[in-house]
């Protein structure tokens, strides 16, 4: 990295979809690389052997110091990744997802590290009824406990990163997809219908599949966090999303027609918790760092083809 903002970089949930992509992208960027994670949904496979992996939970004191050795920039990634678990887990989704963000902002005090990134969420917003993009100053009262955390853990890490002498950044990821996405019932459309048609089941459409989402590309999530290392990016939050409105509907279609021409969707009740539209306006991210994605639309041939590897062995 040309003008080194940091030398060794702390991700955690580094074992998971978007922290692995990040650490191979910090590796050949040229950086040292630990990876803090309890590997309750990210794989040990998923780590390269170039970075040092710290097996622990981010809630714990002692297994975040042994993580934090020799680093100097943090990318808190580590988080229970569900909207429809914090329904019923709030206080599950707290303890982690706020809790642990304030374990770590604890333990990284009087270190000397500077930039700190926050992976955030759409969720923090409130629900879209209509596909027009939403900026940051959209209103942020969360329609489920994920999103009351995530607020509430962005507050933390501006206000407190502050004054522990970080620079604390926040991004807002909106619906994320691309190759070796944590396979789970819960999260992540786009990968629960490519197992389900590989599997030969129905994928299953909640609601009237209208709602529409912004599908942007791991890669471009990737890239984001890093014009956020490089770039003045301290105190700011960033929308990272691509402005492109896909219904549910368009993307059951669209993989159907790859995987299982004249098959029909199933169907069931909307979700409660999830938002009728979330579409960024990532201008900000533009103007400020001069990032945007690779994939302006949403692209799914390379996660199809990952997944039919797998599948084939
Ligand atoms: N995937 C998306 O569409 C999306 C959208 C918005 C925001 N985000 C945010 O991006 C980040 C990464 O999400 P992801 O999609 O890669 O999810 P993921 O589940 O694949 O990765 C999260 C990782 O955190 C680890 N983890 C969970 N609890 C932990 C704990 N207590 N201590 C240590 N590690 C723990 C898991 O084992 C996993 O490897 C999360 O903060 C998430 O909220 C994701």
């Amino acid at each position: 990295m040309s003008d080194r903002p940091c030398r060794h970089a702390l991700v955690t949930g580094g074992a998971g979809f978007i922290g692995h992509h990040l650490v191979r992208r910090l590796l050949a960027e040229g950086l040292a690389v630990t990876v803090l994670d309890d590997l309750s949904m990210g794989k040990r496979e998923n780590v390269p052997a170039e970075a040092r992996f710290v097996e622990g939970d981010v809630r714990d004191a002692a297994a975040v110091d042994d993580a934090l050795e020799g680093v100097d920039c943090v990318f808190h990634e580590a988080a229970i990744v569900s909207i429809r678990a914090s329904i019923d887990g709030f206080a599950r989704d707290a303890d982690v997802n706020l809790g642990g963000t304030l374990r770590l902002l604890e333990r990284m005090a009087g270190r000397g590290i500077k930039k700190a990134l926050l992976a955030s969420s759409m969720a923090i917003y409130a629900d879209s009824p209509t596909p027009a993009p939403i900026d940051e100053s959209w209103s942020a009262e969360p329609i489920s406990p994920y999103g009351v955390a995530k607020l509430a853990a962005e507050k933390y890490w501006l206000m407190l990163g502050a004054t522990l002498g970080l620079q604390p950044t926040v991004l807002r990821y909106f619906n994320t997809y691309g190759p070796n996405q944590t396979p789970t019932p819960y999260v992540g459309v786009i990968t629960i219908f490519i197992h389900k048609l590989l599997k030969g089941e129905v994928p299953v459409v909640f609601g009237d599949g209208e709602q529409r989402r912004d599908f942007v590309h791991v890669d471009d999530i990737v890239s984001a966090n890093i014009a956020a290392l490089r770039g003045d990016a301290a105190g700011r939050i960033f929308n990272v999303g691509t402005g492109h409105a896909t219904s549910v509907n368009e993307i059951a279609a669209g993989l159907i027609a790859t995987l299982a021409p004249g098959l029909s969707a199933g169907s069931a009740p909307a979700q409660a918790g999830e938002m009728r539209h979330a579409i960024a306006d990532a201008s900000a991210l533009r103007e400020t760092l001069g990032w945007s994605p690779t994939r302006p639309e949403v692209d799914f041939a390379d996660v199809v083809s990952y997944w039919r590897d797998a599948a084939a062995g």
